[in-house]
């Protein structure tokens, strides 16, 4: 399409701006203009009005399509940029003072030399194009545990986008004052338009900064409008910064989806998990128990901030109002409530479109349709040697149209955690489930998450990808300080019997056979079972070098058996044995990665990993 020269100056925002808006506010939109010239500034109100208008002027550019209504609701599928697909985590920085304020596991940019390419890439980024001001809180509006921002975006897809994920537009610009904090973020496209130049469905550019300043809270990313990228409260806000913020606070920004579960007698708890990507989070996030009597709600799907109360309980709330879900693998077999929940009112990204105006992914159906558009365009059939869907395509859904959502998943002050899980994807070594010894421990194994690289184009084979408290790419400082800080918020909570119990967990062991022993999904509900039975009090643990097992006849494993009883002892031991020699490489292998922290791991740390060699020896 075609877009007309518009050349008129943008006003300033102050004079369109909605009555009674923080000057502070005021002062930052303005400056953002007449840095990036935007021909227009829209304050966004958060109103199905304004949704809607936002959905015509895509299907007018052609970001979107709209789906079938008959079959999919008030929906729409985005096909992004081919190269604007992902997370790009090497173009990802920290910009703080000092990079050691980094760490060796972020990419850290000095901010004096980052500010000024910033101010370079920026000027005249929104040119041609209108700027939205999408006020937004993260948790429910007005908890004491949320936090308030502002994104400016030149794209209307991160507007829609950011309408599901946040509590966004006038109710939450109303909470900014002109003493309350708000943490501030910039994303433009990077997509300049000149007098008479055509426009594309998905304008990016090949140059891309995400940059967090974490001693003045403030997001800034040029140049993708996909996920993290540009939805700038998820990861780069409710994560990076928030990260930050929970040191400095005295709380924790986690990635971790929050449970709540209840038990045959009605006892109700709740659990927050930390998975790294790819290890099922979102079916444990949705699952549904094999086990009768149990019953398993959500919470969040991907972040949770965990505050210690004055009780010494730590209380947690989801941050996001949506869910923005990997849609590959989502299926009947594998998450029904997910798939329940995508009925209408969601945006889609790089699936397929079937010829019936629906959309389909690889794992929605075990048989693909005959014929589908593939998630760039072009015509495919079960033929075709590539995917239908973008393995990395998304849906993008309100959390309350979720099946299994909890009545308690926006309560203001947050639920209290009385279990926290590590999760990781591990051929070997590490048992289905261990209980920490206490919360030292737990910060170990918590420190120590990883999963074995499963394809030899990421490296060698079975070799480890550390990705501690699965925040590997989401912590904004430096991790061993991190690791403090959760130690710190340990001490803090006490030994009052409030703390939340910690385990680890890993649904992946594999056999000599290269199989996988445990089937996962709904009957990792099982498992669910064993931890909340510790946490009742109701069960023995068996101590080992690793951690406290379940013994054989706590972990209820009727009818997994290859005779339809119990799990056999080969079984057991493939998914329990804890093989000296393989941990003791292991405990190599995490001084090793200690090391590359210069000193600043934790003692309480290093300790728990000399008396892991010793219990091994
Ligand atoms: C996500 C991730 O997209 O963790 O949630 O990568
Ligand atoms: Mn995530």
């Amino acid at each position: 399409m075609t877009v007309e020269p518009r050349p008129t100056a943008p006003r300033p925002a102050a004079d369109r701006a909605p009555e009674r808006i923080a000057e502070s506010v005021i002062g930052w939109v303005d400056s953002i203009a007449a840095l990036t010239t935007p021909d227009d500034i829209v304050w966004c109100d958060g109103s199905t009005r304004e949704w809607d208008e936002l959905t015509r002027l895509m299907l007018a550019r052609g970001t979107v399509t709209q789906l079938n209504p008959e079959h999919r609701p008030h929906s729409f599928l985005a096909r992004s940029d081919p190269n604007d697909v992902a997370r790009v985590e090497d173009r990802t920085f920290i910009c703080s003072e000092r990079q050691v304020d980094a760490g060796p596991t972020n990419n850290w940019a000095d901010p004096s030399a980052m500010r000024p390419t910033l101010r370079r890439v920026f000027a005249g980024s929104m040119r041609g194009r209108t700027m939205y001001v999408v006020p937004f809180s993260m948790g429910p509006l007005g908890s004491p545990l949320a936090r308030l921002g502002v994104q400016v975006t030149d794209s209307p897809y991160v507007v829609t986008s950011m309408a599901i994920m946040t509590r966004m537009g006038s109710t939450a610009l109303d909470l900014i004052g002109d003493d309350t904090p708000w943490v501030p973020a910039v994303h433009s496209v990077g997509a300049p338009l000149g007098p008479g130049d055509t426009d594309v469905p998905w304008p990016c550019s090949d140059t891309k900064y995400i940059c967090h300043f974490p001693e003045t809270l403030e997001i800034w990313s040029y140049g993708s409008a996909y996920g993290g990228n540009a939805l700038l409260a998820k990861k780069a806000f409710a994560l990076r910064i928030a990260s930050v913020m929970g040191r400095r606070e005295g709380w924790l920004a986690e990635h971790m989806l929050i449970l709540k579960v209840t038990n045959p007698r009605g006892r109700v708890f709740h659990v927050a998990a930390a998975f790294p990507s790819a290890c099922g989070k979102t079916n444990l996030a949705m699952l549904k128990p094999t086990i009768p009597g149990w019953t398993v709600e959500t919470i969040g799907d991907d972040i949770a901030w965990l505050h210690p109360g004055d009780d010494g309980t730590l209380r947690a709330i989801n941050p996001e109002a949506g869910f923005f879900g990997v849609a590959p693998g989502t299926g009947a077999s594998t998450n029904q409530t997910a798939v329940d929940t995508l009925w209408g009112n969601t945006i889609f990204t790089n699936v397929a479109l079937r010829d019936d105006g629906d959309v389909w992914w690889e794992g929605l159906t075990d048989t693909p349709p005959a014929h589908l558009v593939d998630w760039q365009g072009n015509d495919w059939t079960p033929a075709s040697t590539t995917p239908a869907a973008h393995p990395n395509s998304r849906f993008t859904v309100a959390a309350h149209q979720c099946p299994s959502i909890a009545d308690d998943w926006d309560d203001p002050n947050g639920v209290v955690i009385d279990a926290i899980i590590f999760g990781g994807r591990r051929a070997t070594n590490v048992p289905l489930v261990v209980e920490a010894r206490d919360w030292q421990h737990g910060v170990f194994l918590g420190a120590t998450i990883s999963s074995e690289k499963t394809a030899a184009a990421e490296g060698t084979v079975g070799e480890l990808r550390r990705d501690p408290f699965a925040m590997l790419p989401f912590c904004g400082y430096n991790m061993a300080d991190y690791w403090a800080h959760w130690l710190e918020v340990g001490e803090r909570l006490g030994q009052g019997g409030g703390a939340p119990r910690m385990f680890q967990v890993n649904w992946f062991r594999k056999d000599a056979d290269g199989s996988f022993v445990w089937p996962g999904f709904g009957e990792n509900s099982r498992v669910l079972e064993w931890i909340l039975d510790r946490v009742d009090d109701r069960l023995e643990a068996v101590d080992s070098a690793v951690g406290l097992m379940p013994a054989r006849a706590d972990l209820n494993t009727d009818g997994l058996g290859d005779d339809g009883g119990r799990l056999g002892d080969l079984e057991w031991d493939a998914l329990f044995d804890v093989d000296t020699a393989s941990w003791l490489a292991e405990v190599a292998a995490t001084e090793e990665f200690f090391d590359t922290f210069d000193g600043r791991v934790p003692a309480a740390l290093r300790a728990q990993l000399s008396e892991l060699r010793e219990r091994l020896l």
